[in-house]
């Protein structure tokens, strides 16, 4: 069923995004050598670190301050660690990948560069897409059915604070 809430359909519109996002950087880091149009590649990596620091990290925050308590409280506090158990791999991710970018962003004809974006970038792809989708399965629902629009209204608030 399509998300019904506000914060629940804030929250599946950044999933697909990123989903997104991730399936292209998947994509561009599973070949041997930097052997796409480097324009192309360098957007790709603005938009994955640009993503991170101003959609994922704000997004994960958002759900482990308002959201994971909620859950705890109404008894899904096991969903709640899970996830944010994943956070904190996904997290360390991000930092990887930022970092290594950045340098190959520096220098791009560094094959070393390159190999050390390759090994962040496709575990970030597979872990960041694969937690996306779990939430759109487990967390969303559940969301719905958890909270009235008042709730919604003070979560939209936090949201855009
Ligand atoms: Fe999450
Ligand atoms: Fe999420």
């Amino acid at each position: 069923m399509d998300p019904q809430t506000n914060v629940a359909k804030s929250l599946h519109i950044e999933h697909l995004n990123v989903i997104a996002l991730m399936k292209r950087l998947g994509n561009a880091v599973s070949s041997p050598a930097p052997d796409i149009d480097p324009n192309t590649l360098t957007r790709l990596l603005t938009d994955v670190n640009s993503a991170i620091s101003g959609e994922v990290i704000p997004h994960f925050d958002f759900e482990e301050d308002t959201l994971f308590p909620l859950l705890h409280d109404e008894g899904a506090g096991d969903l709640a660690d899970l996830l944010a158990e994943e956070h904190v791999v996904i997290r360390e991710l991000c930092e990887a990948v930022k970092a290594t970018a950045k340098v190959f962003l520096a220098n791009q004809v560094s094959s070393d560069a390159w190999a050390a974006l390759k090994a962040p970038a496709t575990e970030l792809s597979q872990r960041l897409s694969a937690h996306a989708e779990m939430e759109e399965d487990g967390l969303i629902p559940l969301l719905d059915s958890l909270i009235d629009d008042d709730q919604d209204t003070e979560m939209m608030k936090m949201r855009a604070a």
